[in-house]
């Protein structure tokens, strides 16, 4: 969270720039009016602030402080509903009594390790009621050394589709529908897999 800390206010502005046409397309056909959304790792705010326009209930949230404070100043209208959250969380912590229909998890769990990832796997599984689906997206391609971490010292972990798969169909998910598509922040040779996963009853 080091990096984020340090780059948040350039960082913010630069995602908020990305072209998400895709992503966007995918939300609103999951996203029903009404329906309660959780972010985790929202950065800027962009695509929470997307839900909060399609009439989502959206609880957007950033593991580091200083990009929930930066996302704040881009998207006001998030304040309601934002707090810092860095996944996984701590068993008490409140979040985890909520329950969301959908929840967005775009471009963060490279950062995240194996325990890590698991154990964010089974509280997203907590906080989706029955039939609710979780979008999920990661990438491949960032330059890193042979430690998964890029010159900034932020942690790269590349996972195949399959294995990404593999670890929420542990904890009670399906897949519905996967994606691949190109940068959005127009960096070449990084490329993206966007899941659509529904939590069975
Ligand atoms: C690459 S940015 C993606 C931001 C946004 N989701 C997007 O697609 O533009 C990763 C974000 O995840 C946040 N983050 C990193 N590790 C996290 C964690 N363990 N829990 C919650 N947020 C985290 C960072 O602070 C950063 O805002």
């Amino acid at each position: 969270m080091a990096y984020y800390s340090s780059n948040a206010v350039p960082c913010a502005n630069w995602y908020d720039s990305a072209k998400v046409g895709i992503l966007h397309d995918l939300l609103r056909s999951v996203a029903k009016t009404r329906a309660s959304v959780l972010e985790i790792g929202g950065g800027s705010g962009r695509d929470a602030a997307y839900l909060v326009r399609l009439g989502c209930e959206t609880t957007y949230t950033d593991g580091c402080e200083e990009m929930v404070a930066k996302a704040l100043h881009l998207h006001p209208e998030l304040a309601e509903r934002a707090r810092c959250a860095p996944f996984p969380l701590s068993d008490d912590d409140d979040l985890l009594c909520e329950r969301f229909d959908l929840v967005l998890c775009a471009a963060v769990i490279m950062h995240l390790d194996d325990p890590n990832l698991e154990r964010l796997a089974s509280q997203v599984a907590r906080l989706i009621v029955d039939g609710g689906h979780l979008v999920l997206s990661h990438s491949r391609g960032h330059q890193c050394g042979r430690d998964s971490r890029d010159s900034d010292g932020r942690l790269f972990l590349e996972r195949t589709p399959a294995i990404v798969d593999e670890i929420f169909d542990a904890v009670g998910f399906r897949e519905v529908r996967l994606i691949e598509n190109s940068d959005g922040l127009g960096r070449d040779g990084i490329t993206w897999t966007t899941h659509v996963l529904q939590k069975m009853p």
